[in-house]
């Protein structure tokens, strides 16, 4: 399952993925924000990942103005590896080499384009295994 956590800056972007899902009959849980009244991105962050660790096949998207907030929260649970993406090729890197299990996006500085584009991308691409889990057994 997929789940999507925003705070108000990352609540635009996050409609429009959601309408994307739904024109593709693509399954999302969105545990919010639901309007762009202002929130604190740490309490959707951790109500994002929450629901990501309930099951092992979960992934995350998670919204916020910069994506580095989303970030920094999530990445303070040991099992969760979430990747700030700008760009094709760091959605691509983020599932292959870092077995990323949230992709943060940039709420303000990223189009709705772009982050179907990236999500696209992370959705489909494999981890490596080898010697990025070794690495990855390192953090
Ligand atoms: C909210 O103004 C903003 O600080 C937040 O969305 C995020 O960018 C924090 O890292």
């Amino acid at each position: 399952m997929i789940i999507l956590a925003c705070d108000h800056a990352g609540y635009k972007l996050k409609e429009e993925i959601k309408a994307f899902f739904n024109s593709e009959n693509i399954s999302a849980i969105d545990v919010g924000c639901y309007s762009p009244d202002k929130v604190d991105y740490p309490d959707l962050a951790k109500a994002g990942v929450e629901r990501v660790l309930e099951n092992k096949q979960n992934v995350g998207i998670f919204i916020c103005g910069t994506g580095i907030g989303m970030s920094m929260v999530a990445n303070r649970n040991p099992q969760i590896r979430a990747a700030l993406c700008t760009s094709k090729i760091t959605a691509s890197l983020s599932r292959k080499h870092n077995d990323a299990n949230v992709l943060v996006l940039a709420g303000r500085y990223t189009s709705k384009r772009k982050a179907i584009k990236m999500i696209k991308i992370f959705l489909t691409t494999d981890f490596e295994k080898g010697r990025h889990q070794e690495r990855i057994k390192k953090f």
